[in-house]
């Protein structure tokens, strides 16, 4: 009898409890839970993503030590690349007394949805917005799940300092989160004295057309360090152009953001003509330490994706892994959440109510009362996941921002070092570092060494004269006083002499290619004047080149009246 007895209560126990009804008949902790997300299905991140955070879901729901009875229920929007779509989807999401919404993945719809998030007290996760100005205080309700490109910026400043480059030119896409990522890359550049010297934006539907436009602007530019910070869909694009450009050639740069090592990770079989065109092409990936979570949940993808082979095999990207830790990462929140004695409840949002119209589409739409409590939670989570441990820091990062770099060699790519806000570029994963004390030191900086565009592994010198088809006329006396140091040959255009070798050997030393065109001064005969000469130049020498040109000038016509060798040899070349 007794046992009957205690079978039944923790029957009803069991009942009330998944039912969400505490022994006092309040409704507490509901049996199910909506949540939400939104992103683009489509994209390399999105298919990735829907997949992993699917998976979260099921283990989630079959592990009762993290959420008790409550089940989650997941609701997946497609967002396209709308950022008007983003907006209704969130809305209609919050419809159906969502908690919490998974995304948005693009930082454009993530500026805008943040602030729907705000005003219905909904915690947006995002796993792939990385856009660095979300972190602003101005989006309370937005929490970034995965890195910022501030420090992917701040990863690209110093891998163009460590190769000795001064001059970069950034190529984006025209959008905030093409903006923003290059404003952050502008200030890491200058934290290192180098310098953005021309940001060049791209439309984010531009046709095949503007893109060559484009490009050819900045063939003509002095830098040849490229940096290109887009999206999966245009950016291949853009490097296809360059390529028939033949602006994929030995001499240029091209470091890639993150978005062309997503590519790479999830399609394996990319067209051999599109690996074609990225050869020597330097991206970043997010890194993520080996762990044993990790290498579970990689050999369990394939079987995940069985399903998903319609155009290939999917493959795991790293976006993909912080998408699974996101949903975890909120399970844990809302078990802490209750653990606090967090309600479920929903309350009319005013501002809508008062606008009273019976026909308005969102009226429905109602604020969580418990947002900032469960938001407080998430910002508080410390656990380890896929992605290694977990946390925020009081600026709401998540800890240890970490990229690999990567060089696209061949049919394939090679990780040629990492990049670690704690130290870093090194050759050695970073948590081996993270033990020891931060050293930036230029000593401590280190990469193998990469294959550039061309096929070289010779490090490009970064910049050239602009190509257009101006040459540096250098004045040189057409007389025959002195022909060991100035001679012209008989009747050709041609020079030698001392000091020729020497202005030769000089610009073989400069870190970059300097056209030039010797030009006789004089009638042969009788030594030219100097102010002439002058005169000459400065009537015609831009201010630009004025320098260079004067000193060369100088350096003539000194030899032209007399030929002293000191001031030759104390001149300097500039
Ligand atoms: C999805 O992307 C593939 C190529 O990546 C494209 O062929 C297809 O049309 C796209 N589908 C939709 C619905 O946008
Ligand atoms: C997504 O957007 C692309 C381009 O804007 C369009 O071609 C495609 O049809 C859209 N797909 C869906 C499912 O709406
Ligand atoms: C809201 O929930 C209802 C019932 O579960 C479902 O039929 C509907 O599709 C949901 N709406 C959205 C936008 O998820
Ligand atoms: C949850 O609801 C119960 C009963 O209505 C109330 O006593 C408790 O204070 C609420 N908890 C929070 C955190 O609002
Ligand atoms: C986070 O978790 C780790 C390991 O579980 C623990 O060592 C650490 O003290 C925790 N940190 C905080 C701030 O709770
Ligand atoms: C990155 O490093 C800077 C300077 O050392 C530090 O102030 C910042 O908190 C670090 N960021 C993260 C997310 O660890
Ligand atoms: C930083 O690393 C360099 C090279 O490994 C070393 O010479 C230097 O002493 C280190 N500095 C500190 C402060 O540890």
């Amino acid at each position: 009898m007794t046992k009957i007895y205690l079978l039944a209560l923790v029957v009803v126990y069991n009942f009330c409890f998944s039912a969400g009804i505490s022994m006092n008949g309040v409704s507490t902790i509901p049996p199910v839970l909506n949540i939400g997300a939104v992103f683009a299905l489509n994209s390399t991140i999105g298919k990735v993503a829907k997949v992993a955070i699917e998976a979260a879901v099921e283990d989630v729901n079959s592990n009762p030590a993290i959420l008790g009875g409550t089940k989650l229920k997941l609701t997946v929007h497609d967002t396209n690349y709308s950022r008007f779509l983003g907006m209704v989807e969130a809305l209609t999401l919050l419809e159906n007394e969502t908690v919490a919404i998974i995304g948005p993945q693009f930082s454009v719809i993530a500026h805008l949805v943040s602030h729907i998030a705000n005003e219905f007290q909904v915690p947006l996760l995002s796993f792939a917005a990385t856009d660095p100005s979300l972190s602003s205080l101005q989006y309370p309700f937005f929490v970034r799940t995965t890195q910022s490109d501030l420090y992917q910026m701040a990863a690209i400043a110093d891998i163009v300092d460590y190769f000795g480059w001064r001059n970069v030119i950034a190529l984006y896409v025209d959008d905030d989160h093409g903006r923003n990522g290059i404003a952050a890359l502008g200030d890491k550049l200058a934290e290192k004295r180098c310098r953005l010297s021309h940001k060049v934006p791209l439309s984010p539907k531009g046709s095949r057309n503007q893109i060559i436009d484009t490009l050819l602007t900045v063939s003509s530019m002095m830098s040849r360090i490229l940096i290109l910070h887009t999206y999966d869909i245009w950016g291949l694009e853009v490097l296809n152009a360059a390529k028939h450009l033949r602006m994929m050639e030995s001499g240029y740069v091209w470091i890639v953001t993150d978005w062309l090592s997503s590519i790479l990770d999830t399609d394996s079989q990319l067209h051999s003509e599109k690996m074609d065109d990225i050869q020597g092409v330097l991206t970043l990936r997010m890194y993520t330490q080996s762990s044993e979570e990790k290498r579970k949940f990689v050999t369990r993808w394939r079987h995940l994706t069985r399903r998903n082979t319609l155009n290939g095999p999917i493959g795991l990207n790293s976006f993909g892994l912080y998408a699974y830790d996101t949903l975890w990462l909120l399970a844990h929140a809302i078990g802490a959440f209750f653990d606090q004695g967090g309600n479920i409840s929903f309350s009319e949002d005013s501002k809508l109510s008062e606008l009273s119209r019976g026909d308005m589409r969102f009226s429905s739409v109602s604020i969580f009362n418990g947002g900032k409590m469960l938001l407080d939670n998430i910002l508080q989570v410390n656990m380890t996941g896929v992605t290694g441990p977990i946390k925020f820091t009081s600026d709401r990062d998540l800890i240890n921002p970490a990229y690999e770099v990567i060089n696209v060699i061949g049919t394939g790519s090679r990780r040629i070092g990492y990049w670690s806000n704690h130290s870093g570029l090194s050759v050695v994963p970073p948590e081996a570092l993270y033990k020891e004390p931060s050293n930036r030191s230029a000593s401590s900086q280190h990469l193998y060494s990469a294959v550039w565009p061309g096929q070289t592994t010779q490090k490009p010198r970064g910049w050239v004269f602009p190509n257009n088809g101006r040459h540096l006329r250098i004045g040189v006396p057409s007389q025959v006083i002195y022909p060991e140091f100035v001679a012209q040959g008989k009747g050709t255009d041609k020079f030698s002499g001392y000091c020729i070798d020497v202005f030769t050997a000089v610009l073989e030393l400069l870190p970059y290619a300097v056209p030039y065109k010797l030009v006789p001064f004089g009638d042969g005969h009788n030594s030219p004047k100097r102010f002439d000469l002058l005169r000459l130049v400065s009537e015609e020498v831009s201010m630009k080149r004025k320098k260079i040109f004067f000193n060369l000038v100088i350096l003539f016509a000194i030899l032209a009246n007399g030929g002293f060798l000191v001031p030759c040899r104390s001149m300097t070349l500039q």
